[in-house]
């Protein structure tokens, strides 16, 4: 059965913990969604791990719509949610509305995530929930504003950690189904996923969150740099060189292809 927001909602209510993962093409999300993760995430770090981009900023709706088609393809099961990429929807609410609507309609996508938890983009957030477009949030650290806020660990200060907890508590009001909660302390992280009624997925927070998020590209070995709090699981990378290696010496010697007789 497909795993769809209020899926997600149960998993929170019996404190089973939602396995979430990035997917930026067909394949990935293949191999992602048959191994059983429960949302699968076309995020815009696809910019830096599938386009070579510097950071978030540079990728456009349409790469994100080309991608997430892809990845739409490619998944059976999990919660595909696609990113709104940075200025396409902060604007104005007819944007936001607009950028959403177009995800939804053009791609197999069931649910959009966006970044920020201001007093704005809570209005965008709940105008949104009410045209029925289920809505995950992003607080903490927002890559979106890299050139504000930096890589930095957010909410390690009183004043901080009160505005991200209201941020993540309104945003929840405002309708969303579930909040990122990306490199926050791990107590912050907890007290937040105790306030709220609706599951935190955590990327650099600890523990205690309802549930994690990696960049698979992380995961893999396949990233340039990867943040501090990432774990690898694979040295893709060096299997993928080890492999092109013994090809080339393969052809460079003449034991590839072997001669088909007739
Ligand atoms: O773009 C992304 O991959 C993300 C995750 C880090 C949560 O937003």
């Amino acid at each position: 059965m497909r795993v769809t927001p209020r899926t997600l909602q149960k998993y929170k209510e019996t404190a089973r913990p939602i396995v979430t993962l990035t997917a930026w093409d067909y394949a990935i999300a293949r191999l992602v969604d048959q191994a059983g993760v429960d949302v699968i995430l076309v995020g815009d770090s696809l910019a830096m791990v599938a386009l070579g981009y510097e950071n978030t900023l540079p990728v456009s709706l349409e790469a994100m719509i080309h991608h997430t088609q892809a990845v739409c393809r490619g998944v059976e099961k999990a919660l595909v949610v696609s990113d709104l990429p940075f200025l396409t929807y902060q604007e104005s609410l007819s944007q936001a509305i607009n950028t959403a609507g177009r995800i939804l309609k053009e791609t197999a996508a069931q649910a959009i995530k966006l970044e920020g938890g201001h007093p704005a983009m809570i209005d965008t957030v709940a105008r949104l929930t009410q045209l029925g477009i289920p809505v995950m949030g992003h607080v903490g650290l927002t890559p979106q504003s890299v050139h504000t806020l930096g890589y930095r660990q957010q909410g390690n200060n009183e004043l901080e950690a009160t505005r991200v907890t209201q941020e993540a508590i309104s945003l929840e009001q405002a309708g969303a189904f579930a909040v990122v909660l990306e490199h926050i302390p791990a107590t912050l992280a907890q007290t937040i996923t105790e306030k709220l009624a609706i599951p935190t997925i955590g990327i650099g927070a600890g523990n205690y969150c309802d549930g994690q998020v990696l960049v698979t590209a992380d995961l893999l070995g396949l990233s340039e740099k990867s943040p501090p709090f990432a774990k690898q699981y694979l040295d893709l990378g060096k299997l993928i060189t080890d492999a092109v290696q013994s090809y080339s010496d393969d052809v460079r010697t003449r034991q590839f292809p072997p001669n088909l007789v007739p």
